[in-house]
């Protein structure tokens, strides 16, 4: 058994993970990070692509925005496509912000690269990792790497782990409450190196299925479809691909459509949950470990870095002032914020989305809603502080 110390632990080196021990390496407070895989296997992960302004600012405050600002790409509005028309939400008008468009796997590069530059400890490859006696005042975690058992002894443990992670599910089913809506749908996402259909966004609502336009740059555009829940990626050629995605974008965005070969492909189920509470005794569950929003409303990533601020202004509190009064807090303040984007991204996912059971009634309706957005401004100025982020 090997034996190690920090102040705090984190278990899991997604955004989460790598955001909070950046931050509280600024302020001097040790930790060390485990994965379960290795870095190129999280780099080679696709996920998120829409940066909120709290996000970017928080990103800033680690010290890891050089290349964000140098690269990433300001949007000021994104569309909404639906019954063959192309109509805009300004969210700079509308609610004063901007979004940044930037890869999540651009924003960990950046942690990875700043967390090494700093000499700190990540172990990768780390096997049955496991939040141990937090309900004690001298709680640990548990693993194995290549056959040897190690434990890390440390004040606090973050459970930055994911939505499958061991530290959610290490909580005594009484102790938690879990909250959930699985989505009978899946996005299957491409990227290829063609220019983007247009400069923002475009979230399709089509009576074949949801699709969406993204990018990650001026040459590389990301593309999803609505997907059967059993589909296969070997069912999806590219050729089939491109057709359903013509099919529903409304006709004036087709001109602008380049096609190419795609060198990624993958499948994600989309689903609502939320555990409570976010902290139990020295463990606290940071991002998707404890909440999953489907990605409509491009939550996820920046709901990861509200629960990184809270927890990290709580730590600094701790060590820096002796009060507890944040990590008290954390749970109650990380929920509220949590719940409104679940809201939002379920409302979007609604609106936008062929649910099989609702036919033509439920698209005549989500027609008329859409209309009706685009029709009042106090619609549109909820859809667009809502975008934007709710402020942390
Ligand atoms: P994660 O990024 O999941 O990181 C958790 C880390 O913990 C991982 O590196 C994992 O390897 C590690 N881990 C897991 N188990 C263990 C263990 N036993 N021991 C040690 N480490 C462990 N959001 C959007 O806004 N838009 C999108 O398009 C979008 N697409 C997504 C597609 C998929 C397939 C998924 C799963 C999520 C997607 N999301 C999207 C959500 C967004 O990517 C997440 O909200 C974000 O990654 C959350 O960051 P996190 O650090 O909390 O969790
Ligand atoms: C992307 C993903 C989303 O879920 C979203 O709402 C916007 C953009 C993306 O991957 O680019």
């Amino acid at each position: 058994m090997t034996r190690h110390r920090t102040q705090v632990a984190i278990i899991g080196s997604g955004p989460a993970g790598l955001l909070l021990g950046q931050l509280l390496a600024k302020f001097g407070i040790d930790a060390i990070i485990l994965d379960r895989v290795d870095k190129d296997y999280i780099l080679g992960r696709v996920r998120a692509g829409v940066l909120e302004g709290g996000t970017v600012a928080t990103l800033e405050k680690a010290g890891v925005a050089d290349r964000l600002h140098r690269e990433g790409l300001p949007h000021d509005g994104f569309a909404i496509a639906f019954d063959n028309r192309l109509e805009r939400v300004d969210i700079e008008k509308y609610a004063g912000k901007k979004v940044m468009v930037y890869g999540q796997t651009e924003v960990t590069r950046d942690l990875m690269a700043a967390r090494e530059a700093a000499g700190a400890l990540t172990v990768y490859d780390a096997a049955d990792a496991q939040p141990r006696d937090y309900d004690t005042d001298r709680p640990f975690v548990s693993f194995t790497k290549d056959g040897v058992e190690h434990r890390i002894d440390c004040d606090f443990i973050a459970g930055c782990d994911g939505f499958h992670g061991p530290s959610r599910k290490s909580v005594p089913d009484g102790a938690i409450a879990e909250y959930e809506r699985v989505y009978p749908f899946g996005w299957l996402g491409i990227l290829a190196d063609v220019p983007p259909v247009s400069d923002e966004l475009i979230y399709a609502n089509h009576p074949e299925g949801f699709a969406l336009c993204s990018m990650r740059s001026k040459t590389r555009s990301r593309y999803y479809v609505q997907c059967a829940l059993d589909d296969k990626i070997e069912d999806w050629s590219d050729a089939r691909f491109w057709e359903h995605l013509k099919r529903r974008l409304p006709e004036e965005s087709l001109a602008t459509l380049t096609e190419g070969p795609s060198f990624e492909k993958s499948i994600a189920p989309l689903r609502s949950f939320v555990a409570e509470p976010m902290r139990f005794g020295r463990l606290f569950l940071v991002g998707d470990a404890a909440h999953i929003v489907p990605p409509t409303g491009a939550k996820g990533l920046n709901l990861a870095v509200s629960d990184v601020h809270y927890l990290y202004s709580g730590l600094q509190e701790h060590y820096g002032e002796g009060s507890d009064a944040g990590l008290d807090a954390y749970s109650a303040k990380a929920l509220a914020r949590v719940w409104k984007s679940v809201r939002f991204s379920w409302w979007m996912t609604t609106m936008l989305h062929r649910f099989p059971d609702t036919e033509a009634f439920g698209q005549r309706i989500q027609e008329a809603e859409l209309d009706y957005l685009f029709s009042s401004e106090a619609a549109m100025t909820t859809i667009a502080e809502n975008y934007v982020g709710l402020p942390f």
